[in-house]
């Protein structure tokens, strides 16, 4: 894998948030505000790059002019489950994006001959995402199996301006599988980590994102 094929968001809150994330000491409830607080930053670092515009604006005193980022032209596609909390920080930092949402299960106890699972996508539901910057938000790109799955269902559904496929933890494997089945797909990250282990999971990484947001872990 190199470099250029990924981007990372090397904002040290969105480190700072990762540390949490990784943390066996991290509980349920305090995974869920972190991983928000990550989609918040991550949000912020998105804003740099979308247009804005010039626009009038009347204070209490007078009139005077304010900047507005073009948040609405972003739809924000949340991968269900993990990318809930991830999501809802995203959509603090822009009010105004739409949002989609689609559900992808991966069969853990299928694995293929390349190493990936076969993935399941049972719903659907985007907002027209014609000209716009979409965001596919997975807080892990492990094989790349669900990432390709969804990137294929935003592919279906229009003709975005630009797509970025977004996670918090990543694996080399998944990066250069996204890259391979959609070049023109950014893919975006806060860590690329080391490997995958035997069972598909990030190493070193940060456990099972689901089980860890909604506290699910052994069940
Ligand atoms: N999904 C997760 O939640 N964690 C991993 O490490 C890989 C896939």
């Amino acid at each position: 894998m190199d470099e250029e094929d990924v981007t990372v968001v090397a904002n040290p809150l969105a480190q700072d948030c990762l540390t949490d994330l990784r943390s066996v000491e991290t509980d349920d409830a305090a995974f869920r505000g972190r991983l928000n607080d990550l989609g918040r930053v991550c949000g912020v670092a998105l804003a740099d790059r979308l247009p804005a515009e010039t626009v009038d604006v009347t204070t209490p005193l007078a009139e005077t002019t304010g900047t507005r980022v073009r948040s609405e032209d972003v739809a924000l596609v949340s991968v269900l489950r993990a990318a809930t909390p991830f999501v809802a920080g995203l959509v603090e930092s822009l009010p105004r994006a739409r949002q989609g949402v689609l559900s992808a299960s991966r069969d853990e106890s299928r694995r293929l001959e390349d190493g990936s699972f076969p993935v399941e996508v049972e719903y659907v539901k985007l907002p027209d995402v014609d000209g716009d910057t979409v965001v596919v938000a997975d807080p892990m790109l492990a094989t790349g199996s669900t990432m390709v799955a969804a990137l294929e269902a935003v592919d279906e559904a229009g003709d975005p301006d630009e797509v970025l496929a977004l996670s918090a933890v990543s694996a080399p494997a998944g990066i250069e599988r996204v890259r391979e089945a959609f070049p023109e797909v950014e893919v975006a990250t806060v860590a690329v980590d080391d490997r995958l282990d035997e069972n598909g999971y990030i190493v070193p990484g940060l456990g099972d994102a689901g089980d860890r947001a909604f506290g699910t872990e052994g069940e």
